[in-house]
């Protein structure tokens, strides 16, 4: 029996991460939008392409929610994306409506899904989609920091001409312009960077990585990343339905945790069948605290102007 994977959003990250998903031979995928024809075009498309890529796995372009009944893992990327000048905050009120009325029909028919979030801005996204689906905790899960993160590492890759297999790299935080990219912790070949490459060097690419999304947004003008974001999704799709128990960066409810309660953000994880299987806590340096609570607080302010 194959895996079930359903995508909400048959837009380009959502597109992207099926062509992703059934060519790494990983689970049947389900495509649902609101839109006439774009799911069942674009499904149709990936499915044509099976012979030729070698993939058994089925594709099926719906609008119709019965279809995604039973899924393992529901990826949301319903929503606006954002356009030049537009902060991922702008997006908050048009997507929470798109994300509840999303989340409500995803769990009616994939009552055990693990939800991976990934419309923006996210870490509220996330918020709303455990709030509305009254999952539990590890079955909700925002996908920011493996993006981030993997942002980081080709940089860090570029700069040192080296294979990005050698380049690791922790990105916490929301998933906004606070983000937190931690330079102890990220590393080549094991060893950190802070040995490796002069401190304004790091500065630049963490402020490179900070700014990555609106660098694309500026290149494409019409739309957003969705090559990167894609993978992103699928790495965290793998570890889930796999059980590969990765340790990746991702959005996570907080109740304690880096004395944050009762909020999702970007933290290391572990991620397997069960979901968010464990959250890491590192000892953080005072600095990367700061940085990281004051992360925590632009989440905050988000969540509160939904009052969910
Ligand atoms: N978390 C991240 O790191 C990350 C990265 C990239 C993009 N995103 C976010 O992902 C979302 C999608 O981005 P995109 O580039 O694919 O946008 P897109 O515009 O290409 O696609 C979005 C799709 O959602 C569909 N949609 C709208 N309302 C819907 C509903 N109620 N039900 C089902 N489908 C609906 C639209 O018809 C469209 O096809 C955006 O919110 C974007 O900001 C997040």
């Amino acid at each position: 029996m194959r895996n079930k994977v359903t995508v909400v959003g048959a837009g380009n990250v959502g597109a992207s991460a099926a062509q992703r998903i059934v060519e790494k031979h990983l689970a049947d995928v389900v495509l649902i939008d609101v839109v006439e024809g774009i799911p069942e075009g674009k499904a149709l498309d990936l499915w044509e392409s099976a012979p030729v890529e070698g993939y058994d796995c089925r594709l099926k372009g719906t609008r119709d929610y019965a279809d995604t009944a039973g899924s393992e893992v529901v990826v949301i990327t319903a929503g606006l994306a954002r356009k030049p000048g537009m902060s991922r905050d702008d997006l908050l009120a048009k997507n929470y409506d798109i994300v509840k009325g999303v989340t409500e029909q995803v769990v009616r028919h994939s009552p055990d899904a693990i939800l991976v979030v990934v419309t923006n801005p996210l870490d509220a996204m996330a918020q709303t989609a455990l709030r509305v689906s009254r999952f539990p905790k590890q079955r909700v899960v925002g996908m920011a920091g493996v993006l981030d993160s993997a942002r980081f590492r080709s940089f860090i890759a570029e700069e040192m001409d080296v294979s990005v297999d050698n380049v690791h790299a922790m990105v916490l935080g929301g998933h906004g312009d606070t983000m937190v990219p931690l330079p102890r912790f990220s590393t080549v070949a094991g060893i950190p960077i802070t040995e490796l490459l002069p401190a304004a060097v790091i500065e630049r690419l963490v402020e490179r990585t900070r700014t990555g999304g609106a660098e694309i947004v500026a290149l494409l003008k019409t739309g957003s990343a969705y090559y990167a974001p894609s993978a992103a999704i699928v790495e965290m799709v793998d570890s889930i339905l796999r059980d590969r128990k990765k340790i990746l960066p991702c959005a996570a409810y907080l109740e304690g945790e880096y004395g944050i309660r009762g909020l999702f953000v970007g933290v290391p994880v572990k991620l397997g069948r069960k979901g968010v299987e464990q959250i890491l806590e590192i000892q953080l340096s005072e600095g990367e605290n700061r940085a990281l609570q004051q992360s925590a607080r632009a989440v905050q302010e988000l969540v509160d102007k939904l009052k969910i």
